[in-house]
C-alpha cells in the first residue's frame, strides 16, 4: 500500500543548506501537498535555493527533502525523470541547434520507439505554437519564443512536477501571460513557482514566504502574499 508520504508533493524535514560559511537556509520543515505552490520573498532570501533543493540540483546539508515521495538525494535519478525545471534565462536552456532538435533532446533518455518520440515532439511544438519554427536555429528565436521553447522541452516529458524559477523574469507582458497559461494549465502537473510577480504568485493555491533563509509564512497564497506585501507597504 502507498503511504501518505509517498504521494505527498513536497516535504522538508529539517532541511538546511550551508554554502561555504554561509547559512543560506535555516532548518526548514514543511509539508506542501497543494498542486500549485508559489515561493516569494526578497532578493537573496533563499527562494532559488529552495527550488534547487526541490529539483534535486543541490543536496540539503542537514535534514531531508522528499518530492513526489522520492528522497531528493537517495532517489535522485527517479526524481529527475518525473520533474522538469525552467529557469529565467532562456539562452542558458537551449542545448541543440534547431528548435525541434532541442525539444527532442529532452526525450534522449526516453525508451519509447523513435516514431512515438517524434510524435510527442510534434504535439509539443504545436501546443507551444512553435511548429512554424521547427527547423529554425534555436538561438535566433526571440527571448519570448526561447522561453516557450524551454517550456516545450520541459513539458514534452509529461513531468509530474514543474519547478520554475522566475520563468517570466525577462519577458514582456504578453509572453509572460503565455508562459503563465502553460504553467497553470490543468493537465495534471504540479507546479513549484518562484516568482517576484505577485499576481502570478496569487494564482497558486499555496505560497511560502522566505525571509533571510527562513520560512516566515505559508498557507493560502492570497494571505501569504498580502502579508509579504505589507512588509514594505506599511
Ligand atoms: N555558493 C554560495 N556560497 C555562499 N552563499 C551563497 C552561494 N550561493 C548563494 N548564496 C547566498 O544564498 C542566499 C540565497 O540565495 P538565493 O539565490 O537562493 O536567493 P533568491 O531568493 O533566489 O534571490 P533572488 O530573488 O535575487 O533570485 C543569498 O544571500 C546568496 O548570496
Ligand atoms: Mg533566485
Amino acid at each position: 500500500m502507498t503511504s501518505a508520504t509517498a504521494v505527498s508533493g513536497i516535504r522538508f524535514d529539517g532541511a538546511a543548506v550551508r554554502l561555504g560559511d554561509a547559512d543560506v537556509l535555516a532548518p526548514i520543515s514543511l509539508d506542501l501537498d497543494a498542486r500549485t505552490v508559489a515561493v516569494v520573498g526578497d532578493n537573496g532570501s533563499g527562494k532559488s535555493t529552495v527550488a534547487r533543493l526541490v529539483a534535486g540540483l543541490i543536496r540539503p546539508t542537514a535534514g531531508t527533502v522528499r518530492v513526489l515521495g522520492c528522497d531528493t538525494v537517495r532517489d535522485a535519478a527517479a526524481l529527475r525523470r518525473r520533474t522538469a525545471i525552467v529557469f529565467s534565462n532562456p539562452d542558458a536552456q537551449i542545448v541543440m541547434p534547431t528548435v525541434a532538435e532541442d525539444v527532442a533532446f529532452s526525450l534522449r533518455s526516453d525508451r519509447s520507439p523513435r516514431s512515438e518520440r517524434a510524435a510527442r515532439v510534434e504535439r509539443a511544438l504545436q501546443r507551444f505554437g512553435l511548429e512554424g519554427q521547427r527547423d529554425h536555429p534555436a538561438h535566433e528565436l526571440s527571448g519570448g519564443q526561447k522561453q516557450l521553447l524551454a517550456l516545450c522541452g520541459a513539458f514534452v516529458r509529461d513531468p509530474e512536477l514543474v519547478v520554475a524559477d522566475e520563468p517570466t523574469a525577462f519577458l514582456d507582458g504578453r509572453n509572460a501571460a503565455r508562459v503563465a497559461e502553460h504553467l497553470f494549465d490543468g493537465t495534471g502537473h504540479r507546479l513549484l513557482l518562484v516568482t517576484h510577480d505577485l499576481d502570478l504568485a496569487r494564482r497558486c493555491q499555496v505560497a511560502v514566504h522566505i525571509e533571510a533563509g527562513r520560512v516566515v509564512g505559508t498557507g493560502p497564497a492570497a494571505g501569504v502574499v498580502a502579508d509579504y506585501e505589507s512588509t514594505w507597504r506599511r
